[in-house]
């Protein structure tokens, strides 16, 4: 059986934990997985999170000497993507998580390696997913949409047709993203946001209609 270990032991690492348990209790098109604990540079090595241990930080992930796959539970896209600058160790893999309830369109999908795609999510047809990209649960991909690398949806985001995301952009929980829509790189879009038009990069855009308020 593969090691496999999580970075980032907050709560969402803790469901990404429950998420491997329940792909190697109901998965069929995957590997068993051997939980082997968490990475987490803010926590103190040794400290036992629900009955697994902190195995240390980025530093000790770069010593690891047997091939380990890493999942990067961080939904904070520019952190993430941080971390995964600082990791250099040939032996890490970064595997693609999927829910085994996940409904995905066999019809020209991709997901790249490290993304995380949680239970209740329906993804349908012609869509490309980055890398390292977070669906939390019960988020909807329509037709013909890009994901770019990094990007982070929290749960149940609905994204239409023909919506085109670029690198790092953060959506909060229960926003909803029009048709056609381009959401620029490292944008933000608040919890509850309808975006019914295209928004700039490197901003903050909440409400109904979803206006930005901020640059970041
Ligand atoms: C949009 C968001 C990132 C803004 O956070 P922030 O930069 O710290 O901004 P602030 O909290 O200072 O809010 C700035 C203003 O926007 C308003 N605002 C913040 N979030 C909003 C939202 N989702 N919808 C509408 N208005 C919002 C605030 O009330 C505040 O208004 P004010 O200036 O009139 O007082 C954050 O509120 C948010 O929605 N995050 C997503 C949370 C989420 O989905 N978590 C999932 C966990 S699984």
């Amino acid at each position: 059986m593969k090691k496999i270990a999580v970075y980032g032991a907050g709560g969402f690492g803790r469901e990404v934990k429950m998420l491997i348990d329940q792909i190697n209790e109901l998965g069929t098109q995957h590997s068993k997985w051997e939980f082997a604990g968490f990475y987490d540079d803010g926590l103190e090595k040794g400290l036992i999170v629900n009955g697994f241990p902190v195995l240390g930080g980025v530093h000790d992930l770069n010593e690891i000497q047997e091939d380990t796959d890493i999942v990067i539970a961080v939904g904070n896209p520019i952190t993430k993507k941080n971390i995964i600058g600082k990791i250099n160790n040939q032996r890490v893999h970064y595997p693609v998580l999927i829910h085994p309830n996940v409904l995905i369109g066999k019809d020209d999908v991709s997901v790249g390696d490290g993304s995380i795609i949680c239970a209740g999510c329906i993804i349908t047809v012609n869509i490309k997913i980055g890398k390292h990209v977070i669906l939390n649960l019960s988020c909807t991909v329509g037709h013909d949409t890009v994901i770019n690398d990094y990007c982070s949806f929290m749960p149940s985001v609905n994204i239409s047709g023909e919506v085109r995301l670029s690198q790092c952009v953060y959506v909060g929980t229960g926003a909803q993203i029009i048709n056609r829509a381009d959401i620029g790189e490292e944008t933000i879009v608040g919890m509850g946001a309808v975006v019914s038009k295209s928004l700039p990069a490197k901003c903050t855009a909440v409400g109904i209609p979803a206006k930005p308020i901020k640059f970041n």
